[in-house]
């Protein structure tokens, strides 16, 4: 049991408690960050005179051989240390003697873990950037192919109105775009260095928490020392914001779900991207869209957690912070993980634009614009939507669609309908008539993918 504390106990910690307590289990995960830190720490203190020179590059040396030898595998991180500072500290003076005794100098384990959690999250919100960017980039080449790819769009899962694929596409890019403003937010209000803030008051040594800020690429130091040992706000913004991209994945895999389903056929999930079943032959299941939509509650799960552990936490640093750890890094990978695999999955995915053109057609989703027909007639709307009820429910009985139906039976419910109805009611013209922005329409959609792709080029 390797610990930092031993000095003021006349008895060993019992082996439970230990455990207990240990958190090397897990926080070996930043053991970059955490060398990184050290190394800003100790060029600060040598700025300041506090460490000579020699100590300083003696500490660096030692530093960089332990990430080395770590990222080889020659030095394990083991349950001997409490916790990746102590293992840290701990080889540190096996490799360079007491000189190694004076890295910790005007520091305490609570700014230290701050800072790596700091510097881990950061790293991490730029990770998930690039893949929800990678994702975005697909969708939107799928929406370049698709402008006049006919399918129904729905509300309460019925048939509405007819949209392009490229629209619904572009739904979920610009739910996905927020989401990187999103994590762009967290990043910039959370740059701030909390290096220096000691284990609450600050420290008596003239430390320069300016460069040790800059040195390490915050935007500056934070500004309360107290305040910066026991934050946690901004693990609890990106949860969020994980809780949200995953909330968007998982709507977006409910539907490729109901897609790749024998009633729909919209689109065939590659092989690659589906599994079998070991006793029906015929099955090619969605797992990969199932499992994104599951894993969306344990990224949920991990927000209640950090809120939950937060909320009765006096200042400064309570050991229940520690918690912070384990369910980010979770949520961090899970989402991760959903990210790429789910943007292979829509990236290899085939769209049969034939069955969706033909379910469009199939469902009435012209009804509004032969409404629409008879309003540019003259016949106020109320009136018109009532007319258009009356051809649906004679198509029902028919089991024939509007587009099906005579010109003498359409004039048989108003004498209003004329032969151009049926160039008003085709699945073009529904379409290329919304032509605001925002809407399917082809021109308005090109429009916003050419915003987008700039987008994506600044951005
Ligand atoms: N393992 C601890 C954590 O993750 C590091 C800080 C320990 N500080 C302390 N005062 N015990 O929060």
């Amino acid at each position: 049991m390797a610990q930092l504390w031993g000095g003021r106990f006349t008895k060993e910690t019992d082996k439970l408690v230990y455990n207990f307590n240990a958190s090397i289990s897990f926080d070996q995960k930043f053991y970059k960050q955490d060398i990184k830190g050290s190394m800003a720490h100790v060029r600060m203190l040598a700025k300041q005179g506090i460490l000579t020179e020699e100590e300083r590059d003696e500490i660096l040396e030692g530093l960089g051989s332990i990430q080395l030898d770590v990222e080889c595998g020659k030095l394990k991180i083991t349950s001997e240390y409490e916790d990746i500072h102590s293992f840290v500290e701990a080889n540190l003076i096996d490799r360079i003697g007491d000189v190694g005794k004076k890295l910790h100098t005007g520091r305490s384990r609570n700014d230290q873990v701050a800072l790596d959690m700091k510097l881990y999250v950061r790293d991490e919100i730029t990770e998930l950037d690039d893949l929800v960017k990678k994702l975005l980039k697909t969708l939107l080449s799928i929406m370049e192919e698709n402008v006049h790819t006919f399918m129904p769009g729905f509300t309460h899962l019925q048939k509405a109105q007819p949209i392009t694929l490229a629209h619904h596409m572009g739904a979920y890019f610009e739910m996905f775009k927020r989401d990187r403003g999103r994590l762009a937010d967290i990043y910039r209000r959370m740059n701030t260095c909390p290096l220096g803030s000691g284990a609450l008051a600050g420290t008596t040594y003239p430390l320069d928490r300016e460069y040790t800020a800059e040195l390490l690429g915050f935007d500056g130091p934070t500004l309360n020392s107290m305040d910066s040992v026991s934050d946690r706000d901004y693990v609890i913004e990106l949860l969020s914001a994980l809780s949200t991209i995953m909330m968007h994945l998982s709507r977006f895999s409910e539907e490729i779900i109901i897609w790749n389903s024998n009633e729909y056929r919209f689109v065939e999930i590659d092989d690659a991207y589906s599994t079998g079943s070991s006793i029906m032959p015929q099955k090619k299941n969605p797992d990969i869209a199932e499992l994104v939509r599951g894993k969306t509650g344990r990224v949920y799960g991990a927000l209640m957690s950090i809120l939950t552990t937060m909320k009765g936490i006096p200042l400064a640093y309570n050991k229940d912070m520690q918690e912070d750890k384990e369910l980010t890094f979770d949520a961090i990978d899970t989402a991760k993980g959903c990210l790429a695999l789910f943007t292979g999955m829509v990236g290899t995915m085939k769209f049969r634009k034939d069955v969706m053109e033909n379910s469009a057609k199939n469902g009435f989703t012209n009804a509004t614009d032969a409404a629409d027909y008879l309003v540019n007639h003259g016949v106020p709307f109320r009136d018109a939507h009532g007319i258009v009820g009356r051809l649906v429910l004679y198509c029902l009985e028919k089991n024939i669609a509007l587009d099906d139906m005579s010109l003498e039976e359409y004039q048989a419910i108003s004498p209003v309908f004329q032969e151009d109805i049926y160039e008003a009611i085709s699945m073009k013209t529904c379409v290329e008539k919304r032509v605001t922005i925002g809407a399917p329409g082809p021109d308005a959609m090109e429009q916003v993918i050419a915003l987008n792709r700039k987008y994506l080029e600044e951005n």
